[in-house]
């Protein structure tokens, strides 16, 4: 059977492994410590992040929800391992949308995703179940969109920010996108109808900032 590595030993890492399985694939769990291994009640196999360079004949993802540690985990092993993509089969996608992500690395679509055309993706971004991402939208490399999460067309996500589940983020327009900046968080159940701070959390209906 063909193997993939998964960095994490949470849910998230458990999550990622039942696309993989999906996909045909063996998960190996890649754990921070030998305590983090040790911990892991899991019975999948699992290796220690120091050793992954043995491991080079896999391609590996990220199995972690917070975009930022996403991103450190990805620098850490840039030029060592092969990150591939993730994608459920129950995903769907408007015309070119999976070719484009195709070409990224590191991306995780869960069971149920919808795409429609014309988006952007980064890479290590993370699509939560049941999230749907509409027409001529933005999304940053290292943002996660949790289970649910509606992004109606025209929107901008800036790096490693976290969109909550459940979360609407109104449509821009062709000329102005509406633009959540980069590391912010949105709550769950927010309903976003303007643009949203870098650096910030963003609660309620309409999302009103609060940090
Ligand atoms: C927004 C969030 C990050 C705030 O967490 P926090 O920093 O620990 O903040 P607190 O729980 O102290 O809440 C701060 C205030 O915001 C309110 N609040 C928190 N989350 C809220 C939400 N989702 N919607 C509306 N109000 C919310 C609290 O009631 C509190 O209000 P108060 O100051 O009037 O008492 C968190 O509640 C949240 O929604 N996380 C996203 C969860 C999610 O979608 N996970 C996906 C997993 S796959």
């Amino acid at each position: 059977m063909k193997r993939i590595g998964i960095f994490g030993t949470s849910g998230m890492a458990r999550e990622t492994r039942d696309i993989a399985h999906a996909l045909g694939y063996d998960a190996v769990f890649v754990a921070r410590s030998a305590a983090e291994r040790a911990a892991f009640s899991d019975s999948g196999d699992v290796i220690l992040e120091s050793d992954v360079g043995s491991y080079k004949d896999m391609p590996y993802v990220i199995g972690v929800g917070e975009g930022a540690l996403r991103a450190k985990i990805a620098v850490r092993h840039a030029n060592i391992i092969r990150f591939g993509n993730l994608i459920h089969p129950s995903a769907t996608f408007g015309c070119g949308q999976r070719q484009h992500i195709e070409t990224r690395s590191g991306v995780i679509v869960c069971a149920g995703v919808r795409f429609t055309s014309n988006i952007s993706v980064g890479d290590f971004t993370l699509f939560n179940l049941n999230a749907t991402i509409s027409h001529d939208s933005v999304i940053a490399d290292y943002v996660t969109v949790s289970p649910n999460a509606c992004i109606l067309g025209n929107v901008s996500i800036g790096e490693a920010a976290w969109i909550g589940a459940g979360t609407i983020v109104n449509q821009g327009s062709n000329d102005r996108k509406v633009t959540i900046g980069k590391n912010t968080l949105i709550g769950s159940g927010a309903v976003i109808i303007a643009d949203c701070d870098a650096d910030s959390v963003y609660v309620g209906v309409p999302g009103r900032k609060i940090k």
